[in-house]
């Protein structure tokens, strides 16, 4: 596809729908905008554009399309799979003025949104109201609803409640043409028809711009308990994940954490985490709900699996600030490990049992191609974070080696019943191997899904498809 080169008219064009001060072009203005946390790239756009309303994106989308100018669409750029990076130039459609909470509807317990307001402050919001949004991306004080609907993000608190896609009843989505659309119903029921939400949500933002969300909430849990618990063996526990859930419990965390990712973890923030000389990992579980009574007996469930499965030592977290900083290590994970180095980070995810099979295949498969990875994540979703660490690596073993190994990890994957990425999507740097996780056939329906939705492709061009 050749695209239109931004000129002169097309910017005036553009100032005249969003209003002058909201069209950057200058290097620095548009710094912001040519990466996002994914590695170390770096595209820059032509222009990025910060419309606030929807009827100023649908005149950007018509105008786009009839130029043929590409159109990326951005939330926050906390995007770990680079599917806000414009890799084919032309317009940044920054959502960020799009952040108003038009309405939390209590007798419902429903709210609408715009796509530009922050997961945490939308939480927040919420939470005032006794209401509860669960999804919890680690990014979750900077990444936008928009970006988590785009990736179907999901984060610890998924394993109990869901992900994006499970909160989202409808939405207010503007075609490539200019077009606007409601998605759905504000219904928590809803067979009529294809589900065009759902197609929406996780589409990378390839098929349309959201502009509204309609999401459902739920009563806010009143308890919590947090558990810690050592391993002086990575693979069990690993082994312990699932038989938790097997033994009646479900937790509303899981989270699993390598000791070298720990360790970045402490140089990062400021979190102590005793971990005594032949600790191997971590798994942090909790348990909400309304009644103290329960929890502690679900803690002793889960504190007698653990013991089953060679487990070194369990601590409880005793206050709030515990929790908020065991918290804070957690999430911090991802961040602490790119300052050591830069990594290609993969989120594999496989059935939660499988668990133990796909982190020692993930090691034998490094050792096999010569990297180091560091892993953590999603235990309890079977979603493993695996970073594939650069250090003193040379550009050639990164650039041959590396993607070979990564190919091998995902067909493990795939072989143990899972997929190439269970909440960060495919993006741009995926997307070389989706061939792993889908046929050609598969592939060929969701290409024509693609067409019908922008026959000019020019809605994020060069993301999820083999190019
Ligand atoms: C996390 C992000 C990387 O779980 O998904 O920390
Ligand atoms: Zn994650």
């Amino acid at each position: 596809m050749t695209f239109t080169k931004i000129n002169d008219d097309h910017l005036g064009k553009f100032r005249a729908i969003v209003g002058t001060e909201f069209v950057f072009t200058g290097r620095d203005d548009i710094e912001n905008y040519s990466h996002d946390y994914t590695e170390d790239l770096k595209f820059y756009p032509e222009v990025v554009l910060k419309p606030n309303n929807t009827e100023q994106v649908a005149a950007i989308m018509k105008f786009c399309s009839e130029e043929l100018i590409p159109v990326t669409p951005r939330g926050a750029g906390t995007g770990l799979s680079g599917g806000a990076l414009p890799v084919r130039k032309g317009v940044i459609l920054s959502m960020e003025r799009f952040n108003r909470i038009i309405q939390i509807d209590e007798r419902n317990q429903q709210a609408t949104v715009e796509p530009g307001v922050i997961n945490q402050v939308f939480q927040d919001a919420v939470m005032e109201k006794g209401l509860f949004y669960p999804p919890d991306p680690a990014s979750r004080g900077s990444c936008h609803l928009g970006g988590n609907l785009a990736e179907c993000a999901g984060g610890p608190k998924a394993v109990k409640y869901g992900v994006t896609k499970d909160y989202v009843l409808n939405c207010e989505v503007v075609l490539p043409s200019g077009e606007i659309i409601m998605t759905g119903a504000n219904v928590l029921k809803n067979s009529t028809g294809y589900n065009l939400t759902q197609l929406i949500i996780g589409s990378e933002g390839t098929l349309g711009i959201i502009t509204k969300i309609i999401f459902r909430l739920i009563p806010l849990p009143k308890e919590n308990l947090l558990m810690l618990a050592f391993f002086n063996s990575a693979e069990k526990a690993c082994e312990a994940v699932s038989a938790i859930f097997r033994a009646g419990v479900t937790p509303s965390a899981m989270e699993f954490m390598e000791r070298d990712c720990i360790e970045y973890v402490m140089k990062h923030v400021d979190v102590k985490i005793p971990l005594k000389e032949n600790t191997a990992a971590q798994l942090i579980v909790e348990v909400d709900g309304n009644d103290k009574d329960v929890l502690f007996k679900e803690c002793e469930v889960i504190s007698e699996i653990l013991n089953q499965h060679e487990c070194d030592e369990i601590l409880f977290a005793e206050s709030a600030q515990q929790k908020a900083d065991l918290w804070k290590a957690r999430r911090s994970a991802g961040e602490a490990v790119k300052t050591h180095s830069i990594y290609k980070e993969e989120d594999t995810v496989v059935p939660r049992a499988e668990l133990p099979k796909l982190l020692k295949g993930v090691k034998v498969i490094g050792n096999k191609y010569g990297f180091r990875s560091v892993c953590y994540g999603h235990a309890g979703d079977g979603n493993l974070h695996v970073n594939i660490i650069k250090e003193n690596l040379s550009d050639e073993a990164w650039n041959t080696q590396v993607p070979k190994g990564i190919r091998e990890i995902f067909e493990l994957c795939v072989s143990l019943g899972g997929t190439i990425s269970g909440e960060h999507g495919i993006g741009y740097v995926q997307k070389k191997y989706l061939d792993i996780a889908f046929s050609k056939t598969q592939i060929e329906l969701m290409k024509g899904i693609k067409n019908v939705f922008d026959p000019k492709g020019i809605l994020n061009p060069g993301k999820i498809f083999p190019s």
